[in-house]
């Protein structure tokens, strides 16, 4: 609140010091404007602008400066160049000071404010001015003109540069628009290098007068333009005054171009070495760099259009104009003489594709013509000079027209379409040196033209707004230049007309006599001075050298010297020098010199340069009469360059003839300042309650009423049609004060409407809050109570439910303890009832029925338990359950009888068929052996392999084994028995389907064969032996020997072989005996074989003894 209170007063009390502001220049304390200055700038500073009156620095407007002087006019404009204000209006007109140093003002920021807002909504400015012409092209349909004008130095290229690119900002966008834009833009730097230079007065002077028609379409974009150029300063090529330098494209082409260019040109990059350009002294600027300028040249001239050839015959130019400086014409004479040229010579014509003796010879002689003979005089070394200085001067100069000439080309606007043309006028400014010429004459000549067009313009401009404005209209007194220019541009009697004359008359013809002209004819000129003029109030002036004459121009006295007037003004050059360069190989120089073709000679004298000037610049004039104009008026604040340094007797000097307070006096002629109906109402309808807040009608109706209403006599105004005057700036001033009061007032009772609503907000807030405190207390004690109390019903009906419960329990444990007594005595008197009824069934069936029980309880449990304890699957495990309890003996080993027989069968039926026929033949031993055999035992777990004799390498065995008839079964190295004596020998015993053969094992012969179906039976021994018999039927062939009797290792797989091979062939069984006592056919002997088991000595072989008819075996 107090924050707020606060910051009002502070806007008040600013409000307050600027309004002092605004009157200050009229008040007498000087301190007190100084010290309500600097609040102002901070406000400025502070707040945006609102319009022209406020935030100001001293007047923004010229027009409403009071009280109104010369002295007044600088002192205001010194006040806000110290707090950066270098824009001031007169009306519409901006007056501008140099800053010397870089503003903040030109941010695509300010330009989005300025664009497209009234020019006395916001502080003076460039952009402000060039809005409103650029509006008025658009909108009206007006063609423009801004005329930037003020000394050498005072921001005029500066301006027109600012005036340019704020246009290039707000036009429209586009491709093509941006490329026109582009080419305009860049055209300034081009024209820059080539035709401004460093002068005393400025580093960067624009050595020719520039005037740029930028055309546009409907649209307000831009299409193209046109520049004209004024009078460049040739004579600056060949000579420049102290401190100054050429022009920059020399300086830039030496620092940037790259060392393969220089080479080529034959240019050293050191200036010194140039004559052109070392003689002042002067080579570098500070803060310029040459180098990069250069390259920026390039690039200019390359968005503008420029071929690469064109660029580079350009700079050859340059480079040929340099170099010719350098060429010394006394050596050159000489060496004429001897047929041999100077090394800077020879690369100039090198350069140009000329023939060094024909520049040579251009240089040196002169052709005249007389009576149609050709005359060829030898110049001396001045006059030598002075054609070589003369061809410099004309090649740069050339080349500058060509340059405009050739951007033109490319800026030009094709099609017929209806253009807005804007024009801006950038031409030198009004010059006063130590040494004035001819082209401070002719540049002076100008600026008066300008001042007259200025003077016509605004005087016109305002008569026709009082007309417009149907305004009484008084004439107002102001100097009128037209006499000073009618001294020099006069037809007659005008000093250029002189100078003319003089150049065309024949006879002796020299600046001096031309001054004698003048002394005759202008003697009687108010503005016209001279030491040997008859108007005898000049005789005394000792400071007018004799050889000068002095004009008194608008802007004060020059004083001409002059010495090469008649030359300048002859503008000519010898016909053998352009005839030279028309026989140049460079394209660029042959083309700029078109009157040195021989075949077209043209022998009339052109227009001379004073007269050229004369008729560009009263077209200029006439062009800018028929389009709006806008002024800039540069103001230089110091001769140093200097920023924040403001000189207030040269910004006098300026002001003065510049005509300023005349502008200002002009403008303030009967009204001093003028209001649009809109705007004057929007800003002081608060002075009236008939206007105030609202007014309803029509705008000049609302101010009329307002006007009424206010304390001001209805003499301090008028109404015109569409705006307000206002006579006396004190009348405004009157106005802004009342409005400031009103203000005030307004800001008091705002103030006051704002704390009696904050107060009653407040009062409205607490009372709220008190409403809302007393509500939520009083629901928060009611709670609590009602809470308190709750819980005390609650425990009161928690007692009393439990003092209810209890009593019914211990109702409910009597009753039940009742109930449960009598049911207990019923139960037993039931009870022994029941068994008093049953007791004699119990006890005759008890004991059988717990035994059964029991009995099946253990059955039960016992075959329960039994599936747990069962062996595992392998059929040769005998281990198995002990039995429980005898009662289930025979169960148990009936069960493990079961069990076994079904794990083989389960054995079995994983059998392969070989297995099978393995077990088959291991079953049918068992079945024919055991028991009854010592040695079966051990065969069991030996596989019958069949197949003993080992199947070697043995050819005989191979063929014996390969001539069996039929499958072998059996094959064995067996020992037989001899029949007579009972020794052993070895023989092969095969066991075929059908046969059993034995052979000799050396011999493999064959030494007895037997069909099975002979085979009677078979015995062996009871014991651990090999004894085989075999017994033949008796009557078959092979019964003849009678019996065999073999040792065999594998008897039980042979015996059971044989069994199993005699079955299946004849389907009947062997007898096989066993027994200790075998009885055994030997031929017709029947011997009785006795087996005896004792200790063997001699292996394992049994020993066979024979006697008669006994044979006795022992076996081990
Ligand atoms: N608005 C400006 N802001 C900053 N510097 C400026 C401004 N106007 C002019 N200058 C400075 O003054 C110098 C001279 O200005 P210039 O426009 O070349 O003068 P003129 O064309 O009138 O001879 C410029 O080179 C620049 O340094
Ligand atoms: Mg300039």
């Amino acid at each position: 609140m107090s924050n707020c209170t606060g910051h009002a007063i502070s806007t008040l009390s600013s409000r307050r010091a600027r309004y002092l502001s605004l009157t200050s220049s009229s008040s007498p304390g000087e301190s007190r404007a100084r010290a309500t200055t600097k609040i102002n700038s901070r406000c400025a500073a502070m707040e945006p602008a609102g319009s022209l009156l406020d935030n100001a620095v001293g007047v923004g407007d010229l027009v409403l400066l009071d009280p109104l002087s010369e002295k007044s006019i600088v002192s205001n404009l010194q006040q806000r160049f110290q707090h950066d204000f270098i824009y001031t209006y007169i009306g519409n007109v901006v007056v501008s000071l140099n800053p010397y140093k870089s503003m903040p003002i030109y941010t695509p920021a300010k330009i989005e404010q300025y664009r497209n807002s009234n020019m006395f909504e916001l502080p003076p400015h460039i952009y402000a001015i060039t809005d409103e012409a650029y509006r008025s092209l658009r909108d009206q349909d007006k063609n423009q003109c801004i005329l930037i004008t003020g000394e050498s130095g005072a921001g005029k290229t500066e301006a027109s540069k600012l005036i340019m690119s704020y246009i290039a900002a707000v036009c429209g966008k586009g491709q093509e628009v941006n490329k026109v834009k582009e080419q305009l833009l860049q055209s300034n730097p081009v024209l820059e290098a080539f035709g401004n230079a460093k002068t005393v007065r400025n580093d960067n002077s624009s050595r020719f007068g520039k005037y740029m028609d930028i055309e546009f379409d409907f649209k307000g974009d831009p299409l193209g333009g046109v520049i004209t150029n004024y009078l460049l300063e040739k004579s600056r090529v060949v000579n420049q005054a102290k401190g100054e330098r050429n022009f920059h494209i020399f300086y830039h082409l030496l620092a940037g171009a790259p060392a393969g260019l220089l080479a080529d040109l034959k240019l050293v990059k050191d200036p010194n070495k140039y004559k052109f350009l070392n003689h002042k002294n002067c080579i570098h600027i500070e803060g310029n760099n040459d180098e990069a300028n250069f390259i920026a040249v390039q690039q200019a001239m390359e968005v503008i259009g420029f071929a690469a050839s064109e660029i580079r015959e350009s700079v050859e130019l340059v480079a040929c104009v340099l170099k010719l400086g350098n060429v010394e014409l006394s050596k050159v004479q000489e060496e004429e003489s001897q047929q041999q040229n100077s090394m800077e010579l020879l690369e100039v014509s090198d350069l140009m594709g000329l023939e060094d003796m024909v520049l040579v010879k251009a240089l040196t002689t002169r052709t005249v013509e007389a009576r149609g003979d050709r005359v060829s005089t030898t110049l001396n070394i001045a006059q030598a000079c002075y054609a070589r200085d003369a061809l410099c001067k004309n090649l740069y100069c050339r080349l500058f027209s060509w340059l405009v000439h050739r951007i033109n080309k490319s800026i030009k606007v094709h099609g017929e379409s209806r253009r807005k043309v804007m024009g801006v006028l950038d031409i030198y400014g009004f010059e006063i040196f130590e040494d004035n010429s001819f082209e401070q004459f002719i540049i002076n000549y100008c600026n008066e033209k300008l001042q007259q067009v200025f003077i016509e313009l605004t005087l016109k401009e305002e008569q026709d707004e009082y007309i417009r404005e149907g305004i009484e209209w008084i004439h107002i007194e102001y100097f009128n230049n037209a006499i000073i220019c009618d001294l020099i541009e006069n037809t007659q009697k005008g000093i250029l007309a002189m100078l003319d004359e003089e150049c065309l008359r024949p006879g002796i013809v020299s600046d001096s006599t031309f001054l004698q002209k003048l002394n005759n004819v202008c003697a009687q000129h108010s503005h016209f001075q001279s030491r040997l003029c008859t108007n005898s109030k000049f005789l005394s002036d000792m400071s007018l050298p004799h050889d000068c004459f002095r004009i008194q121009h608008y802007a004060g006295k020059v004083t001409y010297n002059v010495e090469g007037f008649v030359d300048k003004n002859n503008d000519l050059l010898f016909r053998d020098l352009s005839q030279a360069m028309f026989l140049a190989k460079q394209v660029l120089i042959r083309n700029l010199f078109p009157e040195g073709d021989p075949t077209c000679l043209n022998l009339k004298r052109p227009p001379t340069a004073g007269t050229q000037f004369r008729t560009s610049v009263s077209s200029l004039v006439k062009n800018l009469l028929n389009k709006n104009p806008s002024y800039i008026r540069c103001i230089k604040p110091n001769d140093h360059k200097l920023p924040c340094v403001f000189t207030e007797e040269l910004v006098g000097h300026q002001v003065r003839y510049l005509g300023l307070l005349e502008n200002v006096l002009v403008r303030r002629a009967g009204y001093a300042f003028r209001h649009p109906y809109e705007q004057c109402l929007q800003r002081y309808k608060i002075l009236s309650h008939k206007t105030w807040p609202h007014w309803r009608g029509d705008a000049r109706a609302g101010v009329e009423t307002l006007m009424a209403t206010l304390p001001i006599s209805p003499e301090e105004y008028a109404f015109g049609r569409s705006k307000i005057f206002i006579r006396n700036p004190r009348t405004l001033f009157h106005l802004e004060d009342l409005r400031k009061n009103r203000m005030e007032d307004l800001a008091t009772i705002i103030q006051k409407i704002f704390r009696g609503w904050c107060c009653r907000r407040r009062y409205q807030d607490m009372r709220k809050s008190q409403i809302i405190i007393s509500c939520r207390y009083r629901g928060f004690s009611q709670k609590k109570r009602y809470i308190r109390k709750r819980q005390a019903a609650i425990l009161i009906a928690a007692f009393v439910r439990g003092w209810r419960a209890r009593k019914g329990v211990r109702r409910l444990k009597l009753d039940y303890k009742r109930h449960s007594a009598a049911s207990t005595i019923r139960a037993f008197w039931k009870g022994y009832l029941v068994r008093k009824e049953y007791r004699k069934f119990f006890r005759a069936n008890a004991s059988k029925k717990i035994a059964e029980y029991i009995l099946q309880w253990k059955l039960r449990s016992y075959l329960l338990r039994l599936r747990y304890i069962l062996p595992g699957m392998s059929p040769l495990d005998n281990t198995w359950p002990l039995v429980p309890f005898r009662l289930v003996q025979s169960t148990h080993e009936e069960l493990c009888k079961m069990y076994h027989d079904w794990r083989c069968r389960v054995y079995r039926s994983k059998m392969t068929p070989t297995q099978k026929a393995i077990f088959e033949e291991k079953l049918c031993a068992s079945e024919l052996f055991k028991g009854k055999k010592d040695i079966y035992p051990e065969t069991v777990a030996k596989t019958f392999v069949g197949l003993h004799l080992e199947q070697g390498p043995n050819a005989k065995h191979q063929k014996l084994l390969g001539s069996l008839p039929d499958k072998l079964i059996f094959s064995e190295l067996v020992h037989k028995i001899h029949r007579a004596n009972g020794k052993v020998v070895t023989r092969i015993l095969l066991l075929t389907k059908a046969n059993m053969i034995l052979a000799d094992p050396k011999s493999a012969h064959i030494k007895s064969r037997i069909a099975l179906g002979e085979v009677q039976r078979v015995s062996l021994s009871t014991l651990h032996d090999g004894i085989f018999v075999l017994h033949i039927k008796q009557g078959s062939s092979a019964a003849l020997k009678g019996d065999f009797v073999f040792v065999s290792e594998w008897v039980i797989e042979l015996a059971t072989k044989l069994f199993r091979l005699i079955m299946d062939c004849t389907n009947t069984k062997l007898e096989i005996s066993i027994s200790n006592s075998i009885s055994v056919q030997f031929k017709a002997d029947e011997v009785n074989m006795q087996l005896v088991q004792a200790e063997q000595k001699n292996g394992n072989l049994p020993v066979c003894k024979r006697k008669n008819r006994i044979l006795e075996v022992t076996v081990s």
